[in-house]
């Protein structure tokens, strides 16, 4: 591992030892309750990111385990937006498609000498790998997607893999595992699992037991299922197994606010100025959750409900110009509690201009992560790693606003807010923080009007923050601030002066 930081901007700047928290918390906001999973993976990112992988095998081997729709595929997913800026940056191998021995030629190519096997073109070469990295990290994710549904020979084949990094392929050529994470999720043991979730299905079982006792049994139910089918070299082999907790409440009203907010944001960033509202009550969401989740395939149906209840109603009203530009569309539960019903009850505050957004801070993973919501909720983003970076961007582009982190390798954001602010006075300056502001910097925010975002938070914050002040500082007087909105105004943003 000769280039452990292939993103660094080479200005010598010096990382702050805090990105270890940061990716944990940027990751268990992507998968919701399972910390397990996010603690057990993270350190090996760190590893390999820090250059101390061992060689000679991949810097991860990770087993996730648990009942269906608990997040272990979105898990993958989202390590991949957090690495390389795209949930698809994956190498997946859907091992359904491996049922059959013969099938196995796929991964591997064929040998030299069997009818057809220059077009056998192996699904684990050295350029696909390649082609799931990206400038900002050359680690790569192999995901081997629900290993129980492959012919027994698949965990074999793998076995150098997993004990030097080696594949070797059907031409006997070889490709080089040393740089990626590889995860095999599975669903083993997933019915022993549910019974002893739900023993008696049918019914309603009239006591719960406590979740650690639950989570226990589950645990013990899974890893009995992987060993009684898969050999002790493959399972020995494994760096990490994780068994996925079936998801409590508060995790799915979680998952369904994220999954609203994504349709917000598509509807922003899709119709633009003739973007509306969206407000989903109590009772609409009761009805999305009992069709959306169940404890047999978890959040599984949750979008495609969204989509059929929700989004495609949406759009037939949009077609039908049924929906004003800037209206706020309520949804509730229709007449007959079958449907929800969708209505535009007014106007949400008139739409603010959207000026481009700097974002300046040496840790990468954050950087990448609010970057990439940001641009998915519309907003022109721009990104900088150090301060030189930043200054140059400042001077071509003059965004409209910049969030500052504090600590900036080297470099002072609170002195560059200073400096960009004496160049711009209008300019809309932000300071995020873990802390460490002294008396008289919390004071000199508070005088330059800065506010002070403190880590961690939510992306969702940062975006409801900026619309508001824009709403605030363009559109004076005008709607309702939102529930987020005033939330983080009272708990992460000190506004003062
Ligand atoms: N813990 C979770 N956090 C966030 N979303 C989740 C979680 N669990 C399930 N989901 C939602 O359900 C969908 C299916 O989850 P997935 O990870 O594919 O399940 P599985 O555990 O069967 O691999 C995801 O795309 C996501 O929308
Ligand atoms: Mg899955």
């Amino acid at each position: 591992m000769t280039d452990p930081q292939p993103n660094s901007s080479g200005d010598g700047s010096q990382r702050k030892p805090e990105p270890a928290r940061d990716l944990v918390s940027l990751l268990s906001q992507k998968v919701v309750g399972q910390s397990a999973a996010t603690k057990a993976i993270v350190p090996y990112i760190h590893m390999y990111q820090s250059g101390l992988a061992p060689e000679g095998r991949p810097a991860g081997v990770f087993l996730l385990l648990g009942p269906t729709g608990t997040g272990k595929t979105r898990t993958v997913e989202a390590i991949a937006e957090l690495l390389h800026g795209s949930e698809k940056k994956i190498v997946k191998i859907d091992c359904g498609e491996f049922q059959m021995e013969h099938e196995m030629a796929k991964l591997m190519g064929a040998p030299p000498g069997y009818l057809g096997h220059r077009e056998t073109v192996p699904l684990l070469t050295q350029q696909r790998l390649a082609e799931a990295t990206s400038e900002q990290s050359d680690l790569a994710l192999v995901l081997f997607d629900e290993i129980e549904k492959a012919a027994p020979s698949m965990t074999s084949l793998l076995l150098g893999i997993l004990d030097k990094g080696i594949f070797r392929l059907g031409d006997n050529s070889t490709v080089d595992f040393e740089k990626t994470l590889v995860f095999f999720t599975s669903n083993l043991g997933a019915r022993e699992m549910l019974r002893e979730i739900n023993p008696f299905i049918g019914f309603q079982s009239a006591t719960r037991r406590p979740r650690a006792e639950l989570q226990t049994k589950i645990e013990a139910k899974a890893l009995g299922a992987v060993r009684k089918r898969f050999s002790p070299e493959f399972v020995n082999r494994i760096d990490a197994v994780v068994t996925y907790q079936p998801l409590d409440a508060e995790s799915i009203e979680t998952i369904l606010d994220h999954d609203i907010k994504a349709l917000q944001q598509h509807v922003n960033s899709r119709l633009g100025d003739n973007c509306f509202t969206i407000e989903v009550l109590p009772e609409a969401r009761n009805f999305l959750l009992a069709r959306g989740v169940s404890e047999e395939y978890g959040a599984r149906e949750l979008k495609r409900v969204i989509h059929r209840q929700l989004t495609q109603p949406l759009a037939t009203m949009v077609t039908r110009r049924e929906i004003n530009s800037n209206a706020l569309v309520q949804v509730s539960l229709g007449d007959n509690d079958d449907k929800l019903s969708i209505r535009q009850v007014g106007t949400a505050s008139p739409a603010a201009p959207r000026p481009s957004i700097l974002i300046v801070d040496d840790n990468h993973d954050l950087l990448m992560f609010l970057a990439t919501e940001l641009r998915e909720a519309g907003w022109e983003m721009l990104i900088a790693e150090s301060a030189g970076q930043a200054r140059q961007l400042f001077q071509t582009q003059r965004p409209g606003a910049v969030l500052l982190d504090y600590i900036l390798g080297d470099d002072d954001g609170l002195k560059l807010g200073l400096e960009f602010q004496a160049q711009a006075p209008a300019t809309k300056i932000i300071i995020m923080t873990g802390g460490g502001l002294s008396d008289g910097e919390l004071l000199l925010c508070a005088e330059r009007n800065f506010p002070i975002l403190f880590k961690p938070f939510l992306a969702h914050d940062i975006l409801n923050f900026i619309q508001g002040s824009y709403r605030r500082t363009f559109a004076a007087g005008a709607g309702s601030i939102s529930t987020a909105e005033s939330r983080i105004r009272a708990d992460s943003v000190q506004e003062r002066g």
